[in-house]
């Protein structure tokens, strides 16, 4: 069987193209480009692993990968795409509707927020003397343990919507800045934000969390140290 990663050098496919030792990475890098259209013989495989991402063009990309037309398309998503209307999510759930909508065989994994995500907001946010974070809650989990799940996934039949992965702790953005601050050995007040809108209420009440699928292990603490 071959597998494609699409996105195989990112935070989430590197580790996925790590945990299918005969997977082959495809990007941009490789001379891929799923949005202008180059490249795409390099998608011919049985299956293909979709963790490439765009933010503005995220269902032309998934159009593009299921033009290559595969045995077994594994999407990766985000947990409360239904519930958050953040644009991005937005396009995320449009690219989900999509794939259900295609004859190509589809395994569609809801995932929450990495660790590199929150590491990378919160070492940019502690920049300045205040650090200012959302004042909502976050469940990160980490990226290896998502794509051992991807690759599980990827190796089995055609799954249909798999059941969500998050990781082990429901936290405030509030804690984890602490937490992250104590690994990066600084002292910063951290100021939770507090915005109007849809989106940031969608949030605060959670729609980004699955407390059920609590299943990853590694706390962010670990994923730090
Ligand atoms: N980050 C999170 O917290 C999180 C949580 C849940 C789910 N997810 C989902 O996980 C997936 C991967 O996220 P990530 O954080 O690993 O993203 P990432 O590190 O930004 O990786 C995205 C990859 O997409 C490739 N890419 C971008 N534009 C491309 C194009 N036009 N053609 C071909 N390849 C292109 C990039 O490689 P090149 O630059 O070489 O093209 C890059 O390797 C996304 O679908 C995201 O929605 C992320």
């Amino acid at each position: 069987m071959t597998i494609v990663v699409t996105g195989g050098r990112g935070a989430l496919g590197r580790h996925v193209v790590s945990a299918l030792p005969d997977a082959r990475a495809v990007s941009r890098s490789t001379g891929t480009d799923l949005l202008r259209g180059t490249g795409l013989s390099a998608l011919e495989a049985d299956t293909i692993v979709h963790c490439a991402t765009s933010f503005r063009r995220e269902v032309d990309m998934a159009r593009a990968v299921l033009a290559a037309r595969p045995r077994h398309l594994v999407y990766i998503s985000i947990v409360g795409v239904d519930r958050v209307p953040f644009a991005y999510y937005r396009q995320k759930l449009a690219a989900e509707d999509l794939i259900r909508s295609s004859d190509v065989p589809w395994t569609i994994l809801r995932a929450t927020q990495f660790h590199s995500l929150l590491h990378r907001i919160f070492a940019a946010s502690a920049r300045l003397p205040l650090m200012f974070v959302p004042g909502f809650r976050f469940q990160p989990v980490a990226e290896a343990e998502v794509a051992a799940e991807l690759a599980r996934l990827a190796s089995g039949p055609p799954a249909g919507m798999a059941p969500e992965i998050g990781g082990p702790e429901v936290r405030p953005a509030t804690e984890l800045a602490r937490t992250y601050l104590a690994a990066a050995g600084k002292r910063r007040p951290v100021v939770p934000v507090r915005l109007p809108g849809r989106t940031f209420r969608a949030y605060r009440d959670g729609g980004n969390l699955t407390p059920g699928r609590a299943v990853g292990r590694v706390t962010f603490e670990d994923y730090l140290t």
